[in-house]
C-alpha cells in the first residue's frame, strides 16, 4: 500500500513542483487526491457529464430479471432488493433493465415495462431507494422487437423472423406504426424522466429493435424507415430528447459488430453512432453481436473483447463511451480507464456475482478509498 502511494506522490510532486513529505505519503490530504486523479484517471474517479455526477466510474448495466412474477411491468420487491444492494456495493450509476415501451415490447411477459402512467409510482420508489445508497441511476428503454418471445404478434421492421426455433415470424410495422412507435419511446421516457432517473439509455443492441431498424440484414423496407437505415433511430433520439431536461445525458447502447453472416462492422456502427451523436446521444454503450447466431465472424473470447470497439468509437467521434463485455477483474477494469480505451466501464455478471463488487474491486485495487457504508465497516 506504502509503496504504491509513495511512487503516485513522487509522480505528483514531479508533476507539480512541489516538495515531497513523508507524512503526506501516508496520510493523503484533499488537496493531494485532487492531484492524483487529474495524474491518473481510475476506476474511482468522478466523472461528470453535463447534470449528470457519477462518484465513481463503475456501471451495473441492464440486465434483465425476468422477475415481474404479476406481468404487468411494475417493479417489485425482488427489483428493489437487487438494485438497492448494487447501490450499497458502491456501483457509480445504476442502468435498470430493458424497460419496455408497450406490453409486445417485452422479450417476454416478466419484463419491465413503461406504457402507462400508472407504472410512474413504482419506478419512482425504486430510483429513491438507489438514490438514498448514493447511486445515480438510468433506465434502459426498449422494444424486443422480432425477439419478443410472448407476444402473440410480434413487429419488426420486416417481416423476416429471428433464425431459431423459439422465435415467432414477425409482422412488418407499417409507415404509420413506426411513427407511432417513436412515439412510444418518447412516452416512456417522459415517464422515467417522472420516476427521477439521472439518466436515459436507449436499447440499439442485441438484435431489439432498434438494432433491427439499423441492420441491413434485417431491414429491407423500402419506405423513408428503409432507405436510411438510421431513421428510426434518429427520429427516437430526437423524440426522447424533447421529453429529457437539456443537463440530462442520453446514452445508446449499440452493437458495434454483428457476428451473423452479412453482418455490419465496426465502420457501419461508427456511421450509426455519428448520426445518433448528431441527433442529440451523449454517450455510447459499446456491446456487441446478438442479432442472430453467429456464423464465420465470432465474438472475442478474452476479457475486454469489446474494449477495441469502444476504444474505435471514442476515437471517431470523440465521445464518451462505456466499455463493457468480461471487465470484472478489477486491474482490467482499471486498466480500461486509466489507458483511456473509455469513459466509464460496464459490470454485468460480476455484479450478479457479487453486489458489492465495486467496494471490492477498490480494495483490491490498492491506494483507493472504497466507499463502505458505515453499517458494513467492521467487516472491512
Ligand atoms: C442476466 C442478464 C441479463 C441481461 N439483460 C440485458 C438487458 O436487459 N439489456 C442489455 O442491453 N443487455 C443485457 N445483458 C447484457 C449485459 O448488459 C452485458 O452487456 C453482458 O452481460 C456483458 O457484460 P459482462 O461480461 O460484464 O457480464 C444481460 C446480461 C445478463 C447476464
Amino acid at each position: 500500500m506504502e509503496e504504491s502511494l509513495l511512487f503516485r506522490l513522487d509522480y505528483a510532486d514531479y508533476v507539480f513542483n512541489r516538495p515531497c513529505n513523508l507524512e503526506r505519503v501516508f496520510r493523503l490530504c484533499d488537496e493531494d487526491k485532487k492531484e492524483m486523479n487529474v495524474l491518473t484517471n481510475s476506476l474511482f474517479t468522478p466523472y461528470t457529464l453535463k447534470d449528470l455526477e457519477l462518484k465513481n466510474r463503475v456501471v451495473m448495466p441492464p440486465m434483465c430479471q425476468y422477475s415481474v412474477t404479476a406481468k404487468d411491468g411494475i417493479p417489485n420487491d425482488w427489483h428493489h432488493v437487487h438494485y438497492l444492494s448494487r447501490a450499497i456495493g458502491g456501483t457509480g450509476l445504476i442502468i435498470i433493465e430493458m424497460t419496455d415501451v408497450e406490453p409486445d415490447g417485452r422479450i417476454t411477459d416478466y419484463d419491465l415495462g413503461l406504457w402507462s402512467d400508472e407504472h410512474v409510482p413504482a419506478y419512482k420508489k425504486l430510483v429513491d431507494g438507489i438514490h438514498a445508497h448514493g447511486s445515480k441511476v438510468g433506465i434502459q428503454i426498449a422494444h424486443a422487437g422480432r425477439k419478443a418471445e410472448d407476444a402473440a404478434d410480434p413487429v419488426a421492421p420486416s417481416a423476416i423472423a429471428y433464425p431459431d426455433a423459439n422465435y415467432k415470424q414477425p409482422r412488418a410495422l407499417t409507415t404509420e406504426e413506426v411513427r407511432g412507435m417513436v412515439q412510444k419511446f418518447a412516452d416512456a421516457t417522459r415517464r422515467a424522466v417522472q420516476a427521477g432517473v439521472d439518466t436515459i439509455e436507449l436499447h440499439g443492441a442485441h438484435g431489439y429493435l432498434i438494432h433491427q431498424f439499423h441492420s441491413p440484414v434485417t431491414n429491407k423496407r423500402d419506405d423513408e424507415y428503409g432507405k436510411d437505415l438510421s431513421r428510426f433511430g434518429v427520429e427516437v433520439i430526437q423524440a426522447v430528447r424533447k421529453q429529457m431536461p437539456a443537463g440530462m445525458p442520453l446514452i445508446l447502447r449499440i452493437s458495434a459488430m454483428e457476428y451473423v453472416d452479412g453482418g455490419y462492422d465496426v465502420d457501419h456502427a461508427i456511421e450509426l453512432s455519428r448520426a445518433y451523436q448528431a441527433a442529440g446521444v451523449d454517450v455510447i454503450h459499446v456491446s456487441s453481436g446478438g442479432e442472430g447466431p453467429a456464423g464465420a465472424r465470432k465474438p472475442g473470447n478474452y476479457p475486454g473483447y469489446q474494449v477495441p470497439f469502444a476504444r474505435q468509437i471514442r476515437e471517431a467521434l470523440n465521445i464518451p463511451v462505456i466499455a463493457v463485455g468480461a471487465l470484472d477483474e478489477p486491474a482490467l477494469a482499471q486498466s480500461v480507464i486509466g489507458n483511456e480505451d473509455a469513459d466509464l466501464v460496464a459490470v454485468g455478471r460480476g455484479l450478479l456475482r457479487d453486489p458489492y463488487w465495486a467496494i471490492h474491486a477498490a480494495v483490491t485495487l490498492r491506494g483507493e478509498e472504497p466507499s463502505i457504508p458505515e453499517q458494513y465497516q467492521r467487516g472491512y
